[in-house]
């Protein structure tokens, strides 16, 4: 669903205060503010996110299933912060896996899952996604899976709908794809895809490493049976999340050491986790909380607070992006790919990758940064796009990309220093 549909009334988010949360906003560059357009590489954390992986570090620092303090102390701690996820996602406590980052947990699990298919079954991707929801899928050819890759509409960088149905079919076992584009900011249809996939008898895998900061995630409403993100996208350390339904988590097979328990989540995290950054996380969700009783105070429950943060964040990355397209559209020969039209921004969010004539992607990110802008340049790991936009060749894109922390003066600036480099 856009996000646009999913909030009914608007509430505010303060600037001010969600700004003064974030310790790195105050660097400058030559004397200049620093502007951080690169949460879609990683956004920065709140000093209580900070605070906490020092806390844990300093006082709890220990190994799970300790007979002692700081042992059990761990214990609770990584339960608290399951259930702060569970909550984030919408799910219970033991349907979420930890683990090192989203790649690491899409190749353990397509492992797992590889193990339960041979010759002729058939798995559909997307050409549109981040290869890490994709190459760990391909690597399955080497069993005789056949893959078959969805193709996106190249005039607004969409997801072919028509070809993503006509590939699914009573040989598909799974369907992987991406919640949206880190490279264009596509939201896609999943509630869509995952409903074709399930009439087919599939799973459905969804990477919703990029839509996690920009739009409230339901797993129970998508009914999805695999849904996976960083926290290093949404404020928190730099780690991964993975939901599974746990009657999946249950009947298939991990690949791990004999003295692991046998029992979910746990069979499926290997060796010892990062506990300070698990405490991190717990110390995220409670920032997104406390954003959302901001707006909304009358709210008593957690995931009802994520949900009034989201619709927080959404009025204000919508009034962002508005500028921000207005603002770059007029820049000549500037290109944007993805959704430009006011009327689709429901389908999008505010991650813009951009080309100018003449320039190239690096030359015009070192620029923005010796300004102070953080952008990023290249294909971010979306391959098959930049490949299939045949601009892979020719360094990709300049990405810039805008989250809560980022103000309308910012993009003010940003497009003001862009117009100055580019006369
Ligand atoms: C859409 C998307 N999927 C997957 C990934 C990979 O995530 P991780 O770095 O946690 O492995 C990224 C990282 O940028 C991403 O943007």
């Amino acid at each position: 669903m856009p996000i646009a549909e999913q909030t009914a009334s608007s509430t505010a988010l303060d600037p001010t205060w969600v700004r003064a949360q974030f310790p790195a906003l105050a660097q400058t560059v030559k004397g200049q503010p620093a502007v951080f357009l690169d949460g879609p590489g990683g956004t920065q954390v709140p000093q209580r996110v900070i605070d906490t992986i020092a806390e844990y570090l300093s006082r709890n620092n220990a190994n799970t299933g300790g007979a002692y303090q700081t042992g059990r102390n761990t214990d609770r701690m990584i339960a608290k912060a399951r259930s702060a996820m569970g909550d984030f996602l919408n799910c219970d406590a033991d349907e979420i896996v930890f683990g090192p980052n989203m790649t690491t947990l899409t190749f353990a699990m397509s492992r797992a899952i590889g193990r339960e298919l041979g010759p002729g079954d058939e798995i559909v991707l997307t050409l549109l996604d981040h290869d890490a929801n994709f190459s760990p899928w391909k690597a399955l050819e080497e069993k005789g899976v056949v893959i078959r890759a969805v193709k996106f509409n190249e005039a607004d960088c969409t997801l072919d709908m028509e070809d993503l149905a006509e590939n699914i079919g009573s040989h598909t076992r799974l369907v992987a794809v991406g919640y949206a584009s880190n490279a264009v900011g596509t939201i896609n249809n999943v509630a869509k895809v995952v409903q074709l996939a399930r009439q087919a008898g599939a799973l459905s895998y969804i990477d919703a490493v990029h839509y996690a900061p920009h739009g409230p995630i339901d797993v129970r409403s998508l009914d999805c049976d695999f849904l996976v993100c960083s926290t290093y996208k949404f404020f928190g350390p730099h780690m991964g999340v993975l939901y599974g339904k746990r009657e999946h988590l249950q009947k298939l097979r991990p690949y791990k050491v004999r003295p692991l328990t046998d029992n979910i989540p746990n069979c499926w995290e290997w060796g010892t986790l990062n506990h300070e950054c698990i405490a991190g996380i717990k110390a995220c969700v409670d920032y997104w909380e406390e954003l959302g009783k901001r707006a909304k105070p009358e709210l008593t429950t957690r995931r009802a607070a994520i949900l009034a943060a989201h619709e927080a964040i959404h009025h204000h990355e919508r009034k962002m992006m508005e500028k921000m397209i207005a603002g770059l559209l007029a820049i000549p020969r500037l290109k944007l790919y993805g959704i430009s039209d006011q009327r689709r921004f429901g389908n999008r969010c505010a991650t813009f990758a951009i080309r100018i004539a003449g320039h190239t992607p690096r030359e015009l990110a070192t620029k923005l940064g010796e300004r102070g802008f953080f952008t990023w340049d290249g294909n971010y790991y979306a391959l098959n796009l930049t490949e299939q936009l045949d601009v892979e060749r020719l360094g990709g894109f300049l990405r810039i990309g805008l989250v809560p922390y980022n103000t309308l003066e910012e993009v003010d600036r940003l497009l003001a220093a862009l117009r100055q480099i580019v006369v």
